[in-house]
């Protein structure tokens, strides 16, 4: 199993709708894909897709529910965790409780190869954490400098924090395919003259396209809704490079559990 936490620093550059079509298209190659709304407190996962869900992941802190009860089927071949609405701190688990989730989580991932974490916006401890207990970490920016300038942020506290150094980048809303190369390039530079330690990987960019807000509004992901747009190819080359990177052996469960009760 991959882990990947998907997050941003800036707000609003189309972490959620990325994480959604990604998992689409990793769906459609075969693969057993969950995503864990990770946005605790603002969940937006459940929003997009039109779903209700009943119970989420403080049912499970609380012993309520089960893991395995709150994971939920949607239509296009993925599953995913509610995150609900209210504040539920991950970074303030007792070690009872992270004893409980490894447990469960042992039982109920074993059979995925992809986990992807919709993080928050910002740079908390809660966003944090995912980054650090997932194995790769994907950031998003958009071409405002702003967002950009938040990436670097993200990708220097991740450092400096948990000592994370590996991450791909994926520039969204650009105009053309170009502008997200310069733009990594731009990262590449001031990285290399103040942080040397990381590595950050190119996955691509996807074009800024009315289709996705059309799809945001009918709660379908956008490469069902407009297959044919060039938002949606350009996500489909994102899926199939980051596939072409292989995962790492049969232990990426245990290594990710092993990361979660040591955190
Ligand atoms: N490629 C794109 N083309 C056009 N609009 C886009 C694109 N990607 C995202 N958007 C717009 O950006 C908005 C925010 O997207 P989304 O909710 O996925 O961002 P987010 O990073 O998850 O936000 P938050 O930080 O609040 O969780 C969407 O409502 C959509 O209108
Ligand atoms: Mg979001």
């Amino acid at each position: 199993m991959r882990s990947i936490a998907v997050a941003s620093g800036k707000g609003g550059v189309g972490k959620t709708s990325f994480v959604i079509n990604l998992a689409v298209s990793l769906a459609k190659n075969r693969n057993k894909v969950l995503i864990f709304d990770a946005d605790l407190g603002l969940a937006n996962v459940d929003v997009m897709l039109g779903i209700n869900p009943k119970y989420d992941i403080r049912y499970v802190l609380t012993g309520e529910k089960m893991l395995k009860d709150i994971i939920y089927p949607t239509e296009y071949n993925f599953d995913f965790i509610p995150a609900g609405s209210g504040v539920v701190e991950l970074t303030q688990l007792d070690s009872r409780q992270k004893l409980l989730l490894k447990s469960q989580m042992e039982e109920a991932f074993r059979d995925y190869d992809y986990l992807i974490f919709d993080s928050a916006a910002g740079i908390s401890d809660n966003v944090l954490f995912f980054n650090a207990i997932a194995e790769e970490r994907i950031l998003l920016c958009t071409p405002e400098p702003t967002s950009i300038a938040d990436v670097y942020a993200l990708i220097k506290v991740c450092f400096r924090k948990h000592r994370l150094k590996d991450f791909y980048l994926v520039v969204n809303m650009i105009k053309e395919r170009l502008e997200g190369k310069k733009i990594y390039q731009q990262l590449i530079y001031v990285l290399e003259k103040f942080l040397p330690e990381i590595k950050l990987s190119y996955l691509g960019g996807l074009e800024v396209d009315e289709c996705v807000k059309k799809a945001i509004r009918s709660q379908v992901p956008y490469i069902v809704l407009c297959p044919e747009s060039k938002v949606s190819k350009d996500l489909q080359e994102i899926a199939l490079k980051l596939e072409r990177y292989q995962p790492r052996e049969e232990t990426g469960l245990e290594e990710f559990l092993e990361r979660l009760v040591s955190f």
